[in-house]
């Protein structure tokens, strides 16, 4: 899968740990940055990997922050995405599947890298249901621009 990513300076080393994993696994990584853990804005980054998103350039985007609150918050808007703060491999799997989420947004700081990479294989891996999920998921995306 094509997957976009990028950090900013207290989600850094972890980026740079969940590129290595992603490509590892055979997925094509579009790197983001920032290259050095320099102290950056976050919106900068989310703004980076959710345009690649709703471009289709890239399948789904990852974005690791100090919690993964602020790259969410930033991330959600842009129009066309729907990012979730995952802190567990089953949460990652239930926003796919009830959500559609087409980004996370993870802790460098609070969450292990061990439970990171599980969150990560989860989030490519798992299918939207569909079902009864889709009508509210559309409701979601009616929002935009309200
Ligand atoms: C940076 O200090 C921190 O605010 C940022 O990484 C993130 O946690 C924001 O939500």
């Amino acid at each position: 899968m094509k997957v976009s990513i990028a950090s900013d300076h207290a989600g850094f080393e972890q980026k740079q740990m969940l590129v290595a994993h992603l490509q590892g696994a055979g997925h094509q990584v579009i790197d983001r940055g920032p290259d050095s853990d320099d102290r950056v804005d976050y919106p900068d980054f989310a703004e980076l990997v959710a345009k690649d998103v709703v471009s289709g350039q890239a399948q789904r985007g990852v974005l690791v922050c100090g919690t993964g609150i602020g790259m969410a918050i930033a991330a959600n808007k842009v129009d066309g995405i729907r990012a979730a703060n995952i802190v567990s491999a089953e949460f990652a799997a239930l926003t796919r599947e009830h959500n559609d989420a087409n980004v996370i947004t993870v802790s460098g700081r609070f969450v292990s890298e061990e439970e990171n990479r599980k969150i990560v294989d989860t989030f490519l891996s798992t299918e939207f249901a569909g079902g009864r999920h889709a009508g509210r998921v559309e409701k979601i995306m009616a929002l935009e621009g309200k």
